[in-house]
């Protein structure tokens, strides 16, 4: 293909941000449309029911609207959840997802004791749960579902400054100390959490190694670019190649958070209002 490729990272808010980044590091040549569904913000919210629902029809109009060659859902919240829905409605679109880390945490784990700090939709999916089975058995898991993180990484993005107390309030619960063992690994199990990495470090009462699973998921896209896709990598930005942030939200993201992405390369910002509606 000679030509750029065209991908979505789809999100509730910022967090895919995280997702996009390590993408565009190893794919500059791509054009990516960067989708925040934050009139649909928080998913950690919905029940299931309301969250398939949205996320279907979203994307459906994304996917018309934009023709993406391929779709990143950069949310552990709607990917543990909506992905087979997705792959079967649209089925000629590839599909790569994000879910929790829970195989490398374990395998990277000495202490065999790992945390995974998610949203709380994201810790009650069977998804979730089948992953501590299949890849963890050796270690003693806690899953931590907290409801304030994704919100206090938008404000950040936002130009707040986030209260340390707050942050530490969610986090805490992820170090455990237990028969002079503790916790080496927290799997970051939801794409806004990177944003918060410093704080993070910060407050942490002992060093541990934070599982982001971002680098994993671009290296996956370029594979399914390059081998199943044919979109050869180049190591240069293509011409048409420019990056776009779409919003569903009534309102235009604020100037700090237009800076921020500028930042990281995204020039170009749009509304597509898409309120959320409950039948
Ligand atoms: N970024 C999303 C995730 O990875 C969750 C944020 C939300 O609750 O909308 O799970």
């Amino acid at each position: 293909m000679s030509r750029a490729p065209k991908i979505l990272v789809f999100d509730s808010g910022l967090g895919g941000l995280t997702v996009f980044a390590e993408v565009t590091r190893l794919r500059p040549d791509a054009r990516i449309i960067y989708a925040a569904d934050d009139a649909g913000f928080p998913y950690g919210a919905l029940s299931e029911e309301a969250l398939i629902a949205r996320v279907l029809s979203v994307v459906q109009r994304l996917i018309a609207r934009y023709a993406p060659d391929a779709v990143i859902i950069a949310c552990n919240t709607a990917a543990t959840l909506v992905l087979p829905h997705l792959r079967a409605q649209f089925s000629q679109t590839p599909f790569i997802g994000t879910v929790p880390a829970i195989k490398p945490a374990a395998s990277q784990s000495r202490s065999k004791l790992i945390s995974v700090l998610a949203t709380p939709g994201t810790v009650a999916r069977d998804y979730t749960r089948d992953l501590v089975r299949a890849y963890a058995a050796d270690c003693q898991v806690t899953l931590v579902g907290s409801s304030a993180l994704a919100g206090l990484a938008e404000a950040f993005m936002q130009g707040e400054s986030p209260s340390q107390e707050a942050i530490w309030r969610e986090i805490a619960p992820s170090f455990v100390a237990r028969d002079g063992r503790r916790t080496d690994c927290i799997v970051l199990a939801c794409t806004h959490y990177p944003l918060l990495i410093e704080h993070f470090v910060h407050l942490a009462p002992w060093p541990v190694q934070w599982i982001d699973p971002a680098p994993a998921i671009a290296r996956r896209t370029d594979y399914v670019l390059s081998e199943d896709l044919g979109f050869r990598r180049v190591s240069a930005q293509a011409p048409e190649a420019s990056n776009h942030a779409l919003f569903t939200g009534p309102s235009a993201p604020g100037p700090k958070l237009a800076e921020a992405l500028r930042a990281r390369g995204i020039e170009k910002i749009s509304m597509e209002p898409m309120p959320l509606v409950f039948a």
